[in-house]
């Protein structure tokens, strides 16, 4: 019965949207040219079809230079989250309430609580039958997929589907966070869910968004340590002059690199290579770690089991050089010497090693190379670009 009134509702409304507004605006253009209204009236349109798009910006909130998170919410009325925002990977996913491990509650000694995505206090969140499960470096994580409204930045997804998680593995109880938003490309998205920066899009000015990543030197537990642009380049705190290079693959921020050199170690092997602002480090073959681990006289610490410096070089070590699509990239040592409280005037060498090869990029360009250069992902072209980061130290 009431479905039957609504569908008669529905015709008759339709019906009339088809042709009342073509009538008004017809009576509307000719009334306001005969009073000379029509100019200011076609201004007006146009500075609100302008306003339609727009762009949006969020800060990072830095944990010792070394964990980049943002804030979001999801649901009506909005419920917030802290999540990663991560160019590794392409799905959106946050704790479900319902789910008490000591994962999503978060270990009492980590001196993090989790905020949780309670689905029954959100009226317009749409559960699914859909399962999903993520594997991730760090860890993996399960539950069902769902929709909701997700906002970020000063913009809204009226829309969104993703991952509502029952499960998580134990790594994330220790971290700061209560879930990941993936900005990678749609070919890596689990369940083939549209990423949220898809989603986006059609508001945006312009099909990018741009990371900037403050480097702090203080010690930072949560401060707000740089920002990510949505449908903009940051002018403010980048570099104007702006290097652009073609992805080689559109599933990571994936692309070439040319060669790599520290101190007096130089190599120019092809590797690929991506840029992932959910990674902390800069991830290198093994060759290069030893490398950068010589040509810094960086020890290995048992007890942390990190390859330390004296804190007292880390202004003072050879830089980083990177070579991509013929131009030269250099991280200096105060980008990838890093102050984690670890004791005894030891700071730690934000490099990993990425194994001696096999599938896929060889490299992991993370925060620690993004810090220095503000990273344009440009959706629209198929390109990445970067410049020099302006610094508050
Ligand atoms: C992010 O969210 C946390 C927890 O809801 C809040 O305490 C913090 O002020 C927020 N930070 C920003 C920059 O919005």
């Amino acid at each position: 019965m009431r479905t039957a009134v609504l569908i008669a509702l529905v015709a008759a409304c339709s019906a009339v949207t088809v042709k009342v507004p073509t009538q008004q605006t017809g009576s509307l253009r000719a009334k306001l040219i005969r009073e000379g209204k029509y100019s200011a009236f076609l201004a007006t349109q146009h500075a609100a079809r302008i306003q339609q798009l727009n762009s949006g910006s969020q800060p990072f909130l830095d944990y010792y230079d070394d964990f980049y998170l943002g804030n979001i919410t999801l649901g009506t009325p909005g419920q917030p989250a802290t999540i990663v925002l991560d160019t590794g990977s392409s799905n959106l996913w946050v704790i479900d309430a319902a789910c008490n491990s000591q994962a999503c509650n978060g270990y009492p000694d980590s001196g993090y609580t989790k905020q949780k995505f309670d689905t029954t206090k959100s009226s317009s969140f749409v559960k699914e039958t859909r399962k999903f499960s993520i594997e991730y470096g760090s860890g993996s994580c399960s539950g069902y997929l769902g929709k909701d409204t997700v906002s970020f930045g000063g913009l809204t997804i009226a829309t969104q589907e993703f991952g509502v998680a029952t499960h998580l593995a134990e790594v994330f109880g220790y971290q700061p966070v209560d879930g990941i938003l993936g900005l990678g490309w749609p070919a890596l998205a689990v369940d083939k869910v549209v990423p949220p920066m898809q989603n986006l899009l059609p508001q945006l000015d312009a099909p990018l968004f741009t990371v900037w990543l403050d480097r702090k030197l203080s010690i930072s537990n949560g401060g707000s340590g740089g920002l990510i642009t949505y449908g903009a380049i940051d002018t403010t705190n980048c570099d104007s002059a702006i290097t652009y290079v073609p992805l080689t693959s559109k599933t990571y921020w994936q692309f070439a690199l040319d060669g790599f050199s520290v101190g007096t170690y130089s190599e120019s092997k092809k590797d690929q290579v991506i840029s992932d602002t959910g990674t902390s480090w800069l991830g290198a073959p093994n060759s290069v770690v030893s490398a950068i681990v010589k040509q810094t006289k960086a020890t290995f610490d048992w007890s942390s089991e990190l390859y330390t410096v004296d804190c007292s070089t880390m202004q003072t070590q050879p830089d980083l050089v990177f070579t991509i699509g013929g131009t030269k990239y250099n991280v200096k040592s105060v980008e990838y010497i890093l102050d984690l409280q670890l004791g005894g005037g030891k700071c730690a060498l934000a490099v990993f090693s990425m194994g001696s090869g096999g599938f896929g990029p060889t490299w992991i360009l993370g925060d620690t190379f993004i810090r220095q250069y503000c990273n344009i992902y440009d959706i629209g072209n198929a390109q990445i670009g970067f410049a020099q980061a302006h610094h508050s130290f």
